[in-house]
């Protein structure tokens, strides 16, 4: 009885477990954009650029198969048309990105490898792209 007893008190835990493991965050589903305003000021200085932040975590962890350069098997399955070598080309999948980089289980690149913070600092950037503050 004793053991029943434990096992009673235990099970709400459990449940809760269960739950928090479903469903959310499958790979490749959107992820609401309010993920990610940043917590800190977009006036904080030095300022966030494409050139100090957007272009550096991009070319390190995506233009290895996401690049107009490259064609073919080089680029390892990512879809045509698909690139990010410059902040034009970067511009219309900004939030596809955000919803691939960010996240719970980040699914870009496909084998992994930022650090969550180079991850944080470059969606901080995205994120503050367009807004004044
Ligand atoms: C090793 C090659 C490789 C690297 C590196 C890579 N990708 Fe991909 N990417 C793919 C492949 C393959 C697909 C198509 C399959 C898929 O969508 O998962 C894809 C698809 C995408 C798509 C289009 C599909 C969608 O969800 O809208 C986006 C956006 C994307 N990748 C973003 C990124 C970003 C951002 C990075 C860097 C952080 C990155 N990828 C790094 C291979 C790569």
């Amino acid at each position: 009885m004793r053991f029943l007893a434990k096992y009673t008190l235990l099970k709400p835990l459990f449940l809760i477990v269960l739950v928090g493991c479903g469903g959310e965050g499958e790979v490749g589903q959107p992820i609401p954009p309010e993920t990610f305003q940043p917590m800190v000021s977009c006036s904080e200085q030095p300022a966030l650029s494409w050139e100090n932040t957007g272009r550096l975590f991009l070319t390190n962890w995506c233009t290895g198969c996401h690049s107009s350069q490259l064609s073919g098997k080089a680029r390892f399955g990512a879809p045509g048309g698909v690139d990010f070598e410059t902040e034009a080309l970067f511009l219309p999948f900004k939030e596809r990105i955000e919803a691939r980089t960010g996240g719970e289980r980040p699914s870009m690149p496909p084998a992994g490898g930022p650090s969550q913070e180079e991850r944080e600092l470059f969606l901080r950037w995205t994120a503050c792209l367009g807004r004044a503050n």
